[in-house]
């Protein structure tokens, strides 16, 4: 689906229930996961987008069977540690920043020589964040772009337990340092500051010996090497990351109503609720219940009118820190001025996502005060958007492309969005959602 979108028309009102597709970080631990375990695991509703077929690639080239049959896939593990491969092997990543810093986790007890590559997005952004602590365990890396991909690393014989503080918030280093004590001798203590911690549900899941104590901004994380890891089985729930951009196009859009099936809202991750809530949207969760220590519900949206700014509160950055764009959009349409601040992470995404918000809300004439961590958006509640606006060189970031979607449905104005195709790494049904919602616009 390579190619570009033009949209000259706001979508019609609906009143629908959809699905999202599967969360993509459960989707990529399972399959890095099933790769470790021993006997035949087998996921139902996994994400099929590119970010996850790069992960089942990966590990097919590690010498793990992997099965896609109808409906579930199959992932044959040999046990921990328990790849084959020959020295001087190559691992793609792709686009996907969790499947490269995660697979590092996972490659410190072994041997033989492997380079991981990125796309020429993944291969801008910066590696040092797990090298760094992986080092710790003994393993080697060489780089040819100091903190950048393309690398190579070759394994420790013998990797030991390390003490390592994430201070950035960040789930990929964390996770990628929580699989790396899988391989360790002795215990490995993690201080991290709060991310999604899905990773840690699934080792207590795995009964991988896991202790987690937490006080309000910090969560304290001992791992010990277990002896084995079981095959498992999981349903994958939808990703609220994908939903929210349904959130926001149906509180944007007149008379409009939506029930999304099935999302994961695990509390780690739905600063996105909190804060368009706080912004006055209407949404509710319904029929809430558990599954593996992941909370799962099914979320209704209304027309949300009289939208108002937000103080954004720092302590949400970490649950929201993929909605941000989404999330400025809903900004965009309120009443009075909204602040966003140490947001710089953001920069760090499959694109600078922080200046190419401002600059699409500048481009729609909202009017953005930008720092390098922070951004002041001036709403415009009666925003009407008549003039034509071209999205391009945007590093295909996926995010991108869909806040800009949404915009153009929501505040009109003549749009030709580029690199359709981006949304295949994270959410392959985006396009074909919106035609369903009894749309014209696309
Ligand atoms: C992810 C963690 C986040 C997030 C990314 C997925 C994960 O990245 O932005 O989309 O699955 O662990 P950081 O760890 O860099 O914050």
């Amino acid at each position: 689906m390579l190619g570009t979108l033009i949209i000259n028309q706001k979508i019609e009102p609906f009143k629908k229930i959809i699905k999202v597709d599967g969360d993509k970080s459960l989707s990529i631990r399972w399959v890095l996961l099933a790769s470790q375990a021993l006997g035949n695991s087998k996921a139902y509703n996994l994400l099929m987008s590119e970010d996850v077929s790069a992960a089942l690639e990966a590990i097919k080239k590690l010498g793990i069977k992997v099965k896609i049959n109808k409906g579930n896939c199959q992932i044959f593990g040999n046990g921990i540690n328990g790849f084959n491969y020959k020295s001087g092997l190559v691992v793609d990543a792709k686009n996907s920043g969790t499947l490269g810093r995660l697979i590092l986790g996972l490659l410190i007890r072994s041997p033989k020589r492997i380079k991981v590559i990125g796309d020429k997005s993944l291969s801008k952004r910066d590696f040092s964040r797990v090298v760094i602590p992986l080092e710790k365990f003994g393993a080697k890396f060489y780089y040819k772009t100091k903190n950048k991909l393309p690398l190579s690393v070759i394994g420790s014989q013998s990797p030991k337990g390390i003490n390592y503080i994430e201070n950035k918030g960040s789930a990929q280093c964390k996770s990628s340092v929580m699989l790396a004590a899988l391989n360790s001798t002795g215990t490995t203590f993690i201080k991290a500051k709060k991310s999604r911690n899905h990773s840690e549900l699934l080792f207590k899941y795995l009964k991988i010996p896991i202790k987690i104590k937490k006080n309000k901004k910090y969560d304290f994380i001992n791992i010990k090497k277990p002896k084995k890891i079981n095959a498992f089985n999981y349903q994958v729930p939808g990703d609220i990351s994908s939903s929210a951009f349904f959130m926001v196009l149906t509180m944007l859009t007149n008379n409009s109503e939506l029930l999304i099936k099935n999302v994961n809202i695990n509390p780690s991750r739905i600063g996105v609720i909190t804060i368009l809530k706080k912004m006055g949207a209407k949404i509710s969760l319904k029929n809430t219940r558990n599954y593996r220590g992941e909370k799962i519900s099914d979320i209704k949206i209304k027309t949300s009118k009289n939208l108002r700014g937000i103080n954004c509160p720092s302590g949400l950055n970490s649950s929201a820190i993929d909605e941000f764009l989404i999330i400025f959009l809903a900004a965009a349409k309120a009443k009075g001025i909204s602040s966003f601040r140490d947001i710089s992470e953001l920069n760090q995404k499959e694109s600078p996502r922080l200046n190419w918000g401002s600059k699409i809300l500048n481009m729609m004439g909202v009017k953005t005060e930008l720092t390098k961590g922070s951004i002041k958006i001036y709403g415009q509640p009666n925003l009407e958007i008549t003039k034509p606006i071209v999205i391009k060189n945007y590093l295909k970031d996926h995010r991108v492309f869909m806040m800009s979607t949404i915009a153009a449905l929501t505040c009109g104005g003549k749009w030709k969005i580029y690199d359709k195709d981006s949304i295949n790494t994270s959410f392959p049904s985006f396009l074909k959602i919106i035609k369903n919602l009894n749309n014209k616009a696309i």
